[in-house]
Formats: structure tokens, sequence, C-alpha cells
């Protein structure tokens, strides 16, 4: 029986995910890959921790080397989070040869241009498809199902955390640090949520998807980015009364003068579909040249949905390994086009 062996870094709320649905999906992934998938060793900061899942006996380790040194393990996914030591781990893992499935869209957006040149030197995958919206296979359809268009507009709800927090406010009055707590209790947030509050989570997001929307990169630090943090509970009942809910957005237009990227609470009319979506679910409207308007929805955070998505990844991995053609698929973030400045 031909194996995969896979190693692990991280066991928090994705990774225990990631880990879950490759026992429990076993079979069908197997069947749909045509080889076993297996992980064989997980990198974790402490070994005592409960980490509420049955693991084989020394499967966790604190070595980073177990994992990147291990000639055995041929994709590494890399769902610890943050940047520093997460680049040195990743950047390490590709150099060893390793293919990688990572979640991270701190590390994407910031560093995206430096990893996927190691991965194509060394002949890797470098999939990213959790680091956005979770649970939607948002990146996939950019890169694979709409490349044939001109992409207009990306625009929508990307951050789970925030509009879990805006809608519990807006449907019962609840209190902003008491909401906060309930999608940080859930795993919905940020380890600092002041990425999610903040905006940065979601202007991390928009730039990943702007930059592949539009083949052109755009870096973080041109992303116009205002967060929730001023929003009161009378801008929430005032909105209601005109007849609005508030969403956190994340948008992005290709106009002929540059790229516009911006994020920022908006105040959307009650009967636009984006309205109706609440608790941590995510949706992008994405506008093609030639399909006209789609509309992707579905739960943007949380363990299941989001390791449904690394899952997708390893599995795409694995079918590039066994055909013995890793390499980057698809994004190739070339600037051509400047981005605007939106000022305050
Ligand atoms: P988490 O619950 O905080 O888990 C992080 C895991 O990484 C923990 O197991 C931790 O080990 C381990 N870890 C962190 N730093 C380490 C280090 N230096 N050395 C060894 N192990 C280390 O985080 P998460 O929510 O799963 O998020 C992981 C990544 O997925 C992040 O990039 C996040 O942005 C992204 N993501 C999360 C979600 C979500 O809904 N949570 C959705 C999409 C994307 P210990 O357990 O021993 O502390
Ligand atoms: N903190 C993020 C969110 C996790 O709430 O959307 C998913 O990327």
């Amino acid at each position: 029986e031909q194996v995969i062996k896979i190693g692990l870094l991280g066991l928090g709320t994705v990774g225990r995910g990631v880990y879950r649905i490759l026992q429990e999906n076993q079979d069908s992934i197997q069947k749909r890959v045509g080889v076993k998938l297996e992980v064989k060793k997980v990198l974790v900061r402490s070994l005592g921790k409960d980490r509420g899942i049955n693991l084989p006996e020394g499967i966790l380790t604190t070595n980073l080397a177990d994992i990147t040194q291990d000639p055995e393990i041929k994709i590494v996914v890399e769902v610890l989070g943050g940047i520093n030591p997460t680049l040195d781990y990743v950047l390490e893992a590709l150099n060893q040869g390793k293919s990688v499935v990572t979640a991270n869209k701190d590390m994407i957006a910031e560093h995206g241009q430096r990893l996927f040149a190691a991965a194509q030197k060394n002949n890797c995958d470098l999939l990213f498809e959790a680091s956005v919206a979770g649970g939607i296979p948002i990146i996939r359809t950019l890169k694979q199902s709409l490349a044939g268009n001109q992409i207009e507009e990306v625009f929508g709800i990307i951050n789970g955390t925030t509009n879990y927090m805006l809608t519990k406010m807006t449907q019962d009055g609840s209190d902003f640090a008491d909401v906060l707590q309930e999608a940080q209790a859930k795993g919905y947030a940020e380890a600092d949520p002041t990425a999610d509050v903040g905006g940065y989570d979601a202007a991390r997001k928009i730039a990943i998807l702007a930059s592949i929307a539009f083949n052109s990169r755009v870096p973080l630090n041109q992303v116009y980015t205002e967060g929730i943090t001023k929003i009161t509970a009378d801008d929430i009942a005032y909105a209601k009364e005109l007849g609005y809910v508030i969403k956190l957005l994340g948008i992005a237009k290709d106009r002929p003068e540059g790229i516009e990227v911006r994020v920022h609470p908006t105040f959307i009319p009650q009967n636009h579909p984006l309205a109706a979506v609440g608790d941590v679910f995510n949706a992008v409207f994405v506008r093609g040249n030639a399909v006209g308007d789609t509309m992707f929805y579905g739960k943007g955070a949380g363990e299941l949905p989001t390791a449904s998505a690394v899952v997708a990844d390893i599995m795409d991995a694995a079918r590039d390994i066994i055909r013995n053609v890793p390499g980057i698929i698809g994004c190739t973030c070339f600037q051509t086009k400047p981005v605007l400045d939106i000022g305050e």
C-alpha cells in the first residue's frame, strides 16, 4: 500500500480539525487520491497539553527537524500562525523539498513572493486555500474556475469573528467585549484578536484575493484598513432605524487608473444578500467580464470548515507528488498596476 506521510506544524483549532478529517474520512480520501495519507509527526509547543483527541504515542514533537529532516515526510502542513518563527519553518520545509499547505494569511500576504520563489526553486507546491474565507473555496475558484475572466471586482465579508460579533450586537444588543470573548472561545479569532477587530485580518485576505484576481501584487501596506473597534450600539441602532445593517467588508476593484483595495465597516441595505450573512459565515462576490456576477457563501472560520480547505490542499499536493509534478499552481503575482491611495 502506497502511503504519503505528512508533518503537521500546530495542533490548535485548525490542526486538530485537519487531524480529525484525515482520520474520520480516511477511506474516502484514499479512494479519491489513490494513496493513503498519514500524519507522521505533529509539531507543538507543549507536549503535556490535553488535545481532546486520541493521538498515537510519540506523534507529538517540539523539534522541527523531526519533520523537515525526515525524508519520508513529503507534505508539511503549517497551522501554527504568525510570522515568527513560522516563516523560517516554512522556508526550511520548502528548501528540504517538502510541499507546503498553509492557512496563514499573515505570512502569505506579507511574504508570499519569497515563499512562492522558494517553492518554485525547489519544485514544491505551496497551497493556501484556507488562508481566505475559511471553508469557502475562493482561491481555487479565482485561480482555476474563473481564470478565463478579466476579474473586475471582488468584495465581501471575509472575517468570521467580526461578522459573528456584529450579528450578535445587531440581534440582541450584545456587548462588544462579551461577543469578542465568545468568538475567541469558539476558535474563530486570531491568537491576537486585534487582527480581527482592527480589520488587519480582512486586509491580509483582500490583499491575497486582489493579487490573484488582478494578477498583480497588492502590498498589504497599500490596503486602506479600518476595523470595527469604533462601532457602537448607537451606530447599529441608527443603521437599523434607516433599514441598514453594518458589515465589515473587504473590497477590491480593478479600475482603469489602478487597483482600489479597502477594508471598512459598511452600511448594507437590509434587503441586500450580504445583510443576511450572519454568525461566522462569510460571503464573497466576484464579478468577471465573462461569467458576470457570482457569489460564494460558507463558514469563514472554525475548526472543521477551515480544516476542510486545508485537507483539500493536502489532497492536491499528494496528487501532484504521485504524478511527479509538484510546482506552483497559479499565482504569479506580478506588479502590473498601481494601487490607488484611498486615504482617510
Ligand atoms: P491556535 O489554535 O492558536 O493553534 C496554534 C498551534 O500551533 C498550537 O497547537 C500551538 O502549540 C502551535 N504553535 C504555535 N507556535 C508554535 C511554535 N513556535 N512552535 C511549535 N508549535 C507552535 O491557532 P489556529 O486557530 O489553529 O490557527 C492556525 C492558523 O490558521 C493561523 O495562521 C490562523 O490565522 C489560520 N486560520 C485559522 C482559522 C480559525 O478559524 N481558527 C481559520 C482560517 C485560518 P500548543 O498547542 O502546544 O500551544
Ligand atoms: N480570525 C479569522 C476570522 C479566522 O475570524 O475570519 C479565519 O481566517
